[in-house]
C-alpha cells in the first residue's frame, strides 16, 4: 500500500515584542516612513530575537508546540530537518543542536537545509521522500531564522524587510494523503541578485556578510517562478486552482503574494497573509503562516493548501497538502 506523509501538528514561535516601522525608523535613524514600507511591502511590524537568543532556541519553541499539537514525544521523531540560513554556528547544524535541546536520544538523522527563503518547502519535500520510501515514520520539519543578525541597518532598502522567528510541522506516515504533490527548483545563475556575500577565513569575516539585494530583479523573478511552480504542482496532482482552499505563500511582500494569487486566479481571501506582522522571516515564514492560520481556525482538517517558497540561490518550490 502507498505510504503518504501527513502533517499531524504545527507550531511556531516569534521572539520578543513586535517592532513597528516607526520604532525601527527611529532606532536606526532611517530615511524612510511607515507609509512607504506599508505601501511597497505590506509590512507593519516584525520581531527580533534578543541578544543571546539563537536560531536553535527559536526552533526549539516552535518544535515543542508542533510536537504537542501532534501528541508526539521527542523520541517518536525519527528524522529532524531544519531549514535555515542563519545557523547558531558554522557547525554543527541547528538540527543537531535542536535534537540535543529536545532531549532526543534515539539516534535519528538530523540535518540542516540551506535554501534561504525556499528552505522550508525544500525541507518538507525531502522529509516526504523519507516517509514515502518507508525510511522514516515521523519527521520534525522546522524553518527557523535570525535574519536580524545579518541586516545592514544603513541599507533602508533591505533593513525594513526582515524579521526573526520559527515554524515547525510534524509529518507522519499515513494511509491517507497527505502531501499530494511537490516540486522544487533552483537556478544558480541568479545567485547575485540576493546574497550575503561573505565567508570566514582564519576566524574573520571576509567580504560582505550582510544581506544585499536587487529588490526589483528579485520581485520579478519571484512572481514568475512562484506562479509557474504552483501550476506545475497543481497539474501533477490534477487539481484545478479553484479547488484550493488556501495559498500559504512565502511572506516577503504583499504585492508578490497578490500577484501570484492573481496569476492563479485565486481570490485574495484565499491567501494566508502574515507579512504585515512578521515581516520576511525567510525559511520560517511559511510554517509560521501555516501554524497561525491553523491555530486561529482558518485552516481546518481536510482543507487543500498550496505552500510556496522562494529565496536566494535562486531556489523555489511548492508543496500541495491535504491538511
Ligand atoms: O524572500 C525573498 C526575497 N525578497 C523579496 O522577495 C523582496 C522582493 N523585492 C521587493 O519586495 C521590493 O523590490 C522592495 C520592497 C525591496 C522595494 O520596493 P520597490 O517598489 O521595488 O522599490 P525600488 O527598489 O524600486 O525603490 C523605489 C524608491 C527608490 O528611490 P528612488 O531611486 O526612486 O529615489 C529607493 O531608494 O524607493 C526608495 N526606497 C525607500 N524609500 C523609503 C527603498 N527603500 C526605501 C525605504 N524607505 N525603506
Amino acid at each position: 500500500m502507498k505510504i503518504y506523509a501527513r502533517i499531524t501538528g504545527t507550531g511556531s514561535y516569534l521572539p520578543g515584542s513586535p517592532v513597528t516601522n516607526n520604532a525601527l525608523i527611529a532606532a536606526h535613524h532611517l530615511d524612510s516612513s511607515d507609509e512607504w514600507i506599508v505601501e511597497r511591502t505590506g509590512i507593519r511590524a516584525r520581531h527580533f530575537a534578543p541578544e543571546g537568543v539563537t536560531t536553535s532556541d527559536l526552533a526549539l519553541e516552535a518544535a515543542r508546540r508542533a510536537l504537542e499539537a501532534a501528541v508526539c514525544q521527542p523520541n517518536d521523531i525519527d528524522l529532524i530537518i531544519v531549514a535555515t540560513s542563519t545557523p547558531d554556528y558554522v557547525f554543527p547544524s541547528v538540527a543537531t543542536l535542536l535534537q540535543a535541546k529536545l532531549g532526543h536520544t534515539n539516534g535519528a538523522p538530523a540535518f540542516d537545509i540551506q535554501a534561504v527563503c525556499g528552505g522550508f518547502v525544500y525541507a518538507l519535500s525531502i522529509a516526504e521522500k523519507f516517509i514515502q520510501t518507508g525510511t522514516s515514520r515521523c519527521a520534525l520539519v522546522v524553518g527557523a531564522e535570525t535574519f536580524s543578525r545579518m541586516i545592514d541597518w544603513k541599507d533602508r532598502s533591505t533593513c525594513v524587510l526582515f524579521g526573526d522567528g520559527a515554524g515547525a510541522v510534524v509529518l507522519e506516515a499515513s494511509d491517507e494523503p497527505g502531501i499530494l504533490a511537490s516540486a522544487v527548483h533552483a537556478d544558480g545563475r541568479y545567485h547575485s541578485i540576493l546574497s550575503a556575500p561573505g565567508h570566514l577565513c582564519g576566524g574573520q569575516p571576509i567580504g560582505d556578510p550582510l544581506i544585499r539585494m536587487d529588490g526589483q530583479a528579485v520581485f520579478k523573478f519571484a512572481v514568475r517562478a512562484l506562479a509557474d511552480v504552483a501550476e506545475e504542482t497543481l497539474v501533477a496532482a490534477n487539481l484545478p486552482p479553484e479547488q484550493l482552499d488556501w495559498l500559504v505563500p512565502h511572506q516577503a511582500n504583499i504585492r508578490i503574494i497578490q500577484a501570484t494569487a492573481k496569476k492563479l486566479r485565486l481570490p485574495p481571501e484565499k491567501c494566508i497573509v502574515t507579512v504585515e506582522r512578521h515581516g520576511n522571516t525567510s525559511a520560517a515564514s511559511v510554517p509560521l503562516a501555516l501554524d497561525e492560520a491553523v491555530r486561529t481556525g482558518k485552516i481546518k482538517r481536510r482543507d487543500t493548501l498550496l505552500l510556496e517558497g522562494i529565496g536566494a540561490g535562486f531556489t523555489w518550490g511548492s508543496v500541495l497538502v491535504r491538511f
